[in-house]
């Protein structure tokens, strides 16, 4: 008899880079033996894939590793594995505070997966955070069949911006593009398996400058050759940082269809004090320039954005600024933290905003964002937009999908299934959803 596949459980922490990343080290282990399974009891192999952004998320890596304990001590041949930005940042440490993890792999040593586990069953406790010569990407297995009608593909990694306050530059390293005929053979296949809407992944996604037939590419002359993929129907990217977004890019916008009306360009601020004192490199009004200029090329353009309050040194005229800077854009969306002090980051150590100042600002700028949101959800209903359907929803015969916009559409019809790109007119709106029904073209 065969012996039964080994049962691997992942957890993932933190962005989509991770979510992409735990689908490529579960084709790496897949290769080892062992299938997916979304129960811990019956797991033969624990692996988190964590992230290191924010205090919060460090620490609850190592809270779920002790909630571990019981699980090891039943069957004391599970392994555990350590991966992400907290395996990158703090590698043999890990081990030290937390005995029971048996290997600890950095970001861009995935591949290297299966040599490690086999040395974790000779007797090893194996931890890796070089960053290696060669490519991750180039040394991991293919993808199988996606059932899912929408995949991530990771086209950058890293980020040279070091804005004082985060971990990303230290934990990812320096920004490096994949070139550009890795990404469109990738997107090729993923099309080939039935993927019809591709997000382009990294850290600085619009900084892309991977090799070309040609000299370097930007990001929109990739986004216009994965275009002319027959069977793509449509093109996200994310996440972006104001810098980078070039003429290109902006004009792909207005002139390329499938690329998506929804666009993540985090600001963090709208004080210019504060933006220097973050080293962001870009005025408030520089950024609300640009977003001018992109609405201009794309004037159903939705935006959402990325805000920390309480940075050490912010004032309440600097958190004003930035309600104010909320207030011009309209955002469709937008993420909040409180600022969080990272080790080894240049802002760590500068004296911090009262944490019931940093409370009071965070709930009075979600308070504002949650009224764009409803406000921007609200003016959809009436509008004809394209869904594409991803999976069943709650109601019998209902689907759920995504706008144009990234907003979950709820729809029941004839003929619809996974991969369906219907056009749809919405009927009604909830804060996080929107109805509709399909209409006859
Ligand atoms: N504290 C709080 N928020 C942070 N972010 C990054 N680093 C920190 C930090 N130290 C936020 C930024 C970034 C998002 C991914 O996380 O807003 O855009
Ligand atoms: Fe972090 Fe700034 Fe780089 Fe974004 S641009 S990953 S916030 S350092």
């Amino acid at each position: 008899m065969a012996d039964a596949p080994k049962k691997l459980h992942i957890k993932t922490y933190g962005c989509q880079m991770n979510v992409y990343d735990s689908e490529r080290m579960a084709e790496a282990m897949g290769g080892e033996g062992y299938v997916l399974t979304d129960d811990v009891a019956e797991a033969d192999m624990v692996l988190l894939n964590t992230c290191h952004i924010r205090e919060k998320a460090a620490e609850k890596v190592y809270s779920d590793l002790g909630r571990l304990r019981p699980f090891k001590e039943a069957k004391p041949d599970l392994k555990i594995g350590v991966a992400g930005c907290v395996a990158q940042a703090e590698g043999e440490e890990i081990q030290r505070r937390m005995p029971l993890v048996d290997l600890v792999v950095g970001s861009q040593n995935y591949h290297r997966l299966p040599a490690m586990v086999k040395a974790v069953d000779a007797g090893e406790k194996p931890v890796d955070t070089e960053f290696p010569a060669e490519d991750k990407f180039d040394h991991l297995p293919q993808r199988p069949v996606s059932a899912r009608p929408t995949a991530f593909l990771t086209v950058q990694e890293g980020c040279d911006k070091f804005c004082a306050f985060c971990v990303v530059p230290y934990t990812r390293g320096s920004e490096i593009s994949r070139p550009v005929s890795k990404v469109l053979s990738e997107a090729q296949k993923l099309v080939d398996k039935g993927v019809r809407e591709i997000t382009l992944l990294g850290q600085n996604v619009n900084g892309y400058h991977g090799e070309g037939p040609d000299g370097d590419w930007g990001l929109g002359r990739l986004v216009r050759e994965l275009a002319r993929i027959e069977g793509l129907e449509r093109i996200r990217y994310t996440t972006s940082h104001p810098n980078d977004m070039d003429d290109d890019l902006i004009a792909a916008h207005g002139e390329e269809p499938k690329l998506m009306p929804y666009l993540h360009l985090p600001v963090q601020s709208g004080s210019d004090r504060i933006l220097k004192a973050m080293n962001r490199k870009h005025s408030a009004e520089a950024y609300i320039r640009l977003i001018e200029k992109i609405r201009a090329a794309r004037p159903d353009m939705m935006l959402s954005g990325d805000f920390i309050v309480g940075f050490p040194g912010e004032t309440d005229q600097d958190f004003e600024d930035t309600l104010a800077l909320i207030r011009e854009v309209r955002y469709g969306a937008a993420f909040s933290f409180k600022y969080s002090a990272r080790p080894g980051t240049p802002a760590a150590d500068r004296p911090p905003v009262e944490a019931a100042i940093a409370d009071q600002r965070l709930q009075a700028l979600q308070a504002l964002v949650t009224e764009q949101q409803r406000a921007a959800q609200l003016a959809m209903v009436g509008r004809e937009v394209s869904v594409l359907f991803e999976k069943p929803g709650r109601l019998p015969g209902q689907w759920v999908g995504k706008s144009d916009y990234l907003q979950a559409v709820h729809v029941a019809g004839e003929g619809i299934g996974p991969g369906s790109l219907r056009r749809v007119r919405i009927t009604a709106s909830a804060p996080n959803s929107l109805a509709g029904e399909l209409t006859a073209g």
